[in-house]
């Protein structure tokens, strides 16, 4: 659905435009049809040039894109009937109401049946009760879900969203999210720019960590497998040190270490040997009273992995 080569973006900034800034270097990617994708990076990381590239907003400096099919830079307006955005800070007509900006850009995207639409999306949204108020009077949350409506009003098949939850209470997020799962559900290809990383993890299928360039990509799962292996922890009512070397000698197990009364252990396959090293240990007197997969969150590798591009730079 989105398929990028060499993808770059170079800004000319100063008085005489004298210095270069790469905001997007070498960025090649590829995003399925129905999959959510996450977009994660700091402040300044190149995400939103990113999404202008991929909308046809702003020309890539160098490197090509496909985005359903069409090709960057030759079939923008075909992308623009493919593509939603919900840009960082949407701008609306404030002294129009919300049925009436629905409607002026559902008429401007030519939708069939625009009332219907536009209906179904202020309902959807939970803006049907307010659709004849100004947007100008308008909370922070609701504009937000107006132009994520708006975003899709034209029934696109991808739908960029660019921190589509930030500044927003939790329960307006949890609306935005919920939303996001139910696209996902109709097959529609989501590509979300995100600094909430627990977000990322509950909705994107797979994740790329960026910062100027891509620096790793893959389910949450599989970067925090890649990152730390699996470890387990078996909490025993008593440590004796004879164990270590125990659980250390069974095969499939990784590092071991004690501390208290538990015994951490990175195994390759917790499923199969976790059974095994709860019958050694019980056979050799331990009183085994939980068993849990220590798990890495996604902010923990996040953070590792912006803090060494960071010192990679230096
Ligand atoms: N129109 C522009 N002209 C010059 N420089 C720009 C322009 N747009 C973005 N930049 C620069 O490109 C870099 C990336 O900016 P961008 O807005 O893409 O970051 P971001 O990852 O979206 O950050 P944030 O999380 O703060 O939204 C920044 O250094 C920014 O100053
Ligand atoms: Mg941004």
């Amino acid at each position: 659905m989105i398929k990028t080569q060499g993808l770059t973006k170079v800004f000319k900034i100063g008085k005489k435009e004298e210095t270069e800034l790469v905001a997007v270097n070498d960025l090649t990617l590829e995003v399925e049809r129905g999959e959510v994708f996450g977009f994660l990076g700091p402040n300044g990381a190149g995400k939103t040039t990113t999404v202008r590239m991929l909308t046809g907003l702003i020309r890539p400096s160098a490197g090509i894109a496909q985005i359903a099919g069409f090709e960057l830079g030759k079939n923008d307006t075909e992308i623009r009937q493919n593509v939603g955005i919900l840009t960082e800070s949407p701008g609306m007509y404030d002294r129009l109401t919300a049925e009436k900006n629905l409607t002026i850009f559902a008429n401007l995207y030519d939708v069939p049946d625009n009332e219907k639409s536009v209906n179904k999306y202020l309902s959807m949204l939970g803006l049907w009760e307010r659709r004849n108020d100004t947007v100008g009077s308008f909370s922070k949350g609701m504009r937000q879900k107006l132009a994520v409506a708006r975003a899709l009003i034209h029934e696109p098949q991808i739908l960029f969203l660019d921190e589509p939850t930030t500044g927003l209470d939790p329960e307006a997020s949890k609306t935005v999210r919920d939303f996001v799962e139910e696209l996902k559900t109709e097959g529609r290809t989501i590509f979300m720019t995100t600094h909430n990383l627990d977000e990322a993890e509950k909705l994107c299928d797979r994740v790329g960590i960026f910062q100027q360039r891509l620096l790793t990509l893959d389910s949450p799962s599989n970067l925090r497998e890649k990152m730390y292996g699996r470890r387990v922890v078996f909490h025993l009512r008593e440590l004796q040190p004879g164990w270590v070397d125990l659980v250390s000698n069974m095969p499939g197990t990784g590092n071991v270490e004690a501390a208290d009364n538990k015994l951490v252990i990175s195994l390759k396959d917790p499923e199969q040997s976790n059974p095994e090293i709860v019958k050694a240990l019980v056979l050799a007197g331990a009183e085994v009273q939980f068993v849990g997969e220590i798990r890495h969150s996604l902010e923990q590798i996040y953070l590792e992995m912006v803090n060494n591009s960071e010192r990679g730079q230096r």
